[in-house]
């Protein structure tokens, strides 16, 4: 029982490196998502939606709509076909922790 600490922090910090690996996935993912929705996920332009911020189960529930064509959209369905559940996590982990900025777009 004398372990029992050791044990508990080992398992907390795996947790953490688990949620950091999915960060990353998601990160090195969005390069192709950014082209509309912005490098962090705060785009610019009112055509596409703010990611960043976002709740993360709202994102992975909206891309899954996408995937299995719930939710249509011609840009979006074409995208989120290509996404394993995996991807789909990571991405949502990556865009709920960015900041999301409160301004309203130009365009
Ligand atoms: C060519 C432009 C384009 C690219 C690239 C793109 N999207 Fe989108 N995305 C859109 C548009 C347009 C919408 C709004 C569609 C709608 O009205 O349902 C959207 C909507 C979304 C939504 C729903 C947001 C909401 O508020 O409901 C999510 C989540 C999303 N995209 C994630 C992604 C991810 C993740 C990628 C990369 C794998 C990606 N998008 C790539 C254009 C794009």
């Amino acid at each position: 029982m004398k372990y029992l600490p050791i044990i508990i922090l080992t398992s907390l910090l795996s947790n953490f490196a688990i949620a950091d690996e999915s960060f990353n996935r998601g990160k090195e993912q969005s390069v192709t998502c950014s082209a509309c929705h912005g490098a962090d996920g705060n785009s610019n332009n009112k055509m596409y939606p703010r990611l960043a911020g976002q709740y993360k189960n709202y994102l992975i529930h909206s891309l899954k709509a996408y995937k299995s064509g719930s939710r249509q959209n011609a840009i979006m369905n074409g995208f989120a076909a290509g996404l394993s559940d995996q991807d789909i996590i990571d991405l949502s982990t990556y865009y709920s922790k960015q900041k999301g900025l409160n301004i309203i777009p130009k365009n």
